[in-house]
């Protein structure tokens, strides 16, 4: 009688130990350390569930039960890759609960990471405030704007449920032949390096006395970013888009490697290796570079992601032997793979590669505990689902101001006046009759450039809300002050009209990647007959709108005033701001302006430096003083 009772008490006992143990796991207790928590987890997870981790897929095949079939790590928008068109902050936060939903009920409830493209705002969505390009941002020579624009993309950015940014880029543009200069800051390595205060803005401030390369997410108003595209993206010969690097190690550490060491030392949380190669070693197959050197040398303790595809581009022609592609990359130290469609193959591939022991298992959890790193760090375990509480912030009046002053900030006045004694600018706001021309003033999609709605960019005003150049104009002179608006005024229209002065808005059309490598150089058509039929004919003054430094020697002369807007975003509302005087030029030149394309590459410090205008150059103005 007594042995019965004294097994069912322990039995009893035993039964209440496996519960209360099964209840409290450790991984999910946020008191616990980060390193605690992954180790616990860690060790619970199936070969399956750890290659699910470091799979990343498209929006576009993400669902729920593909979330939880396959144990997915990470989904993505592509550029220009919505719920739907104009598709409000609820859709994306509606979209992104749903898949991760899915993650969520799983067997270990690991949640899912929702990356996007923030890279001048949170560009894809509509309504989202679009701030400049970084070469734009390079131009204010400003790190505490560039921080204060990352606090603010990463709200715009949670607005829409989005806790993971791949920004910023930290290509040092070595070559504006280059179809992704406009997304580097400078070909000055030291100025990328200042622009890192993008990462704090993105993420918040390490505490004090942090450790060196542990990623860091202050908390839900924050997001996780990516420095990218590791390394050398922006060194390609002639300036060819994911081409061949060719810089010896000095030259790798002193140019491209800079901006990694500050955005490590600032805690951020990803980095995403370049499709382009060093000195022919594809950098998705570089383990001395991705392994040895930032992981191991640098000790950065967040997770490597692939590009786009990166690992299929191993091979040429890409995709040629995928199974290949994930041994290398993998080796190499990518952590998470941007697949993104076919990762049935990617998984299939992985896990036989681990099982006939190729890729050892301790590779595999490197991988997975950096990505749970993460993850715990930034609080997605405790807040795996977005609410609603951010949707205003997308596009909010604060951080349009944000950005039109960012715009004002980053114009380079080149040239003002036939002589210095005479400048043109700032213009005056009363005349009698002005022309507007060029096929910029009015097209918000050439002004925001590529990865804006749509990842190659567009034409018009419809993609998304915005001010127009030509609008700015009309809302800052004198009423008195007749505007008319000719795209490309004929010899017609010259000969039967005057104008105090013209100003004529004219550059390059939009473009992302590849489709940006240009050899020439040269402002597409009509540009720049609107500059020589208008310049010969008035006073004008030409604003460019353009990625980079392009051909515009031939026309200076002509000019009584030039300004190089880059790509502005938005807010066309700053551009009008400073042309009329309200405030001062004060933007520098954070690349060189060559004279012909024939001199490229050429950067601040080379030998064969003979620069239409130099690094660093920028004329200013005095804002124009209030009379009462
Ligand atoms: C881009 C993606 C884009 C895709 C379109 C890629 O190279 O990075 O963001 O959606 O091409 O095919
Ligand atoms: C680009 C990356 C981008 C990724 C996702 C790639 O084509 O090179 O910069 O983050 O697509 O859109």
């Amino acid at each position: 009688m007594a042995g019965t009772r004294m097994t069912i008490y322990f039995m009893g006992l035993l039964l209440w130990c496996c519960l209360t143990k099964a209840e409290y796991m450790k991984y999910k207790d946020p008191k616990q350390p980060v390193r605690v928590r992954v180790k616990d987890l860690l060790d619970r997870m199936t070969l399956d569930e750890k290659i699910g981790q470091m799979v990343q897929i498209e929006r576009s095949v993400a669902s729920a039960e593909v979330m939880k079939k396959y144990f997915i790590g990470s989904v993505l928008s592509g550029g220009g890759s919505v719920p739907a068109p104009q598709a409000s902050a609820e859709d994306w936060i509606n979209m992104i609960n749903e898949f991760q939903n899915g993650s969520l009920s799983t067997r270990l409830h690991i949640p899912m990471i929702y990356g996007i493209d923030s890279v001048h705002g949170n560009n894809n969505v509509y309504k989202a405030t679009i701030f400049p390009h970084n070469i734009g941002l390079g131009a204010t020579r400003d790190p505490e704007l560039v921080k204060k624009i990352g606090t603010a993309t990463a709200l715009e950015t949670r607005a829409t449920g989005i806790p993971y940014a791949f920004a910023p880029c930290v290509a040092v543009c070595r070559d504006p032949r280059w179809g992704r200069c406009y997304e580097s800051y400078s070909e000055d390595p030291q100025i990328v390096q200042a622009m890192t205060e993008m990462v704090p803005g993105l993420q918040g401030d390490i505490p004090a006395n942090s450790p060196k390369g542990i990623p860091f997410v202050a908390g839900n108003k924050n997001v996780a970013a990516c420095a990218k595209h590791y390394v050398g993206d922006g060194g390609t010969t002639d300036g060819i888009n994911e081409n061949n690097t060719v810089i010896n190690w000095h030259g790798l550490l002193s140019i491209h490697m800079p901006g990694y060491y500050t955005a490590i030392a600032k805690g951020v949380s990803t980095i995403m290796v370049s499709y382009s190669s060093w000195n022919g070693v594809k950098m998705h197959a570089n383990r001395n570079l991705v392994t040895g050197f930032l992981k191991s040398t640098l000790r950065f303790r967040g997770f490597v992601i692939s590009d786009w595809q990166g690992i299929d581009r191993i091979t040429s022609p890409p995709h040629a032997n995928y199974t290949y592609s994930i041994q290398a990359g993998i080796q190499a130290g990518i952590d998470m793979v941007m697949v993104p469609y076919n990762y049935t193959e990617f998984i299939d591939g992985l896990t036989s590669l681990v099982k006939n022991k190729i890729i050892p298992i301790g590779r595999i959890d490197d991988a997975v505990k950096r990505i749970l790193r993460v993850k715990f760090a930034m609080g997605l375990f405790e807040y795996p689902l977005a609410d609603y509480s951010l949707v205003d912030q997308l596009g909010s009046q604060k951080h349009r101001e944000l950005a039109r002053e960012a715009v004002r900030r980053s114009l380079v006045l080149l040239k003002n006046g036939k002589s210095a004694d005479n400048p043109l600018l700032p213009l005056p706001k009363k005349a009698s009759k002005i022309l507007v021309a060029g096929n910029h003033a009015d097209n918000l999609g050439y002004q925001c450039g590529g990865w804006t709605i749509e990842w190659q960019g567009s034409s018009g005003n419809n993609l998304t809300l915005g001010t127009t150049i030509l609008e700015a104009i009309n809302s800052t002179v004198d009423s008195s002050t007749n505007v008319v608006y000719s795209e490309n005024p004929d010899a017609e229209f010259i000969k039967s009209n005057y104008f105090d002065y013209a100003i004529v808005i004219v550059g390059e059309y939009p473009y992302a990647e590849t489709n940006g490598d240009s050899m020439n150089l040269t402002i597409p058509d009509p540009g720049p007959t609107t500059i020589t039929n208008v310049c010969g004919a008035w006073k004008c003054i030409v604003i460019v709108i353009s990625g980079r430094p392009v051909v515009i020697e031939p026309y200076v002369d002509s000019m009584d005033a030039l300004v190089a807007a880059w790509l502005p975003g938005t807010e066309g509302q700053g551009v009008a701001d400073v042309v009329f005087g309200d405030y001062g030029f004060s933007g520098k030149l954070p690349r060189t302006w060559f004279k012909t394309v024939d001199q490229l590459p050429m950067n601040v410090g080379d030998p064969h430096y003979d620069p239409l205008f130099p690094f660093g150059f920028g004329l200013t103005t005095d804002p124009t003083k209030i009379t009462l």
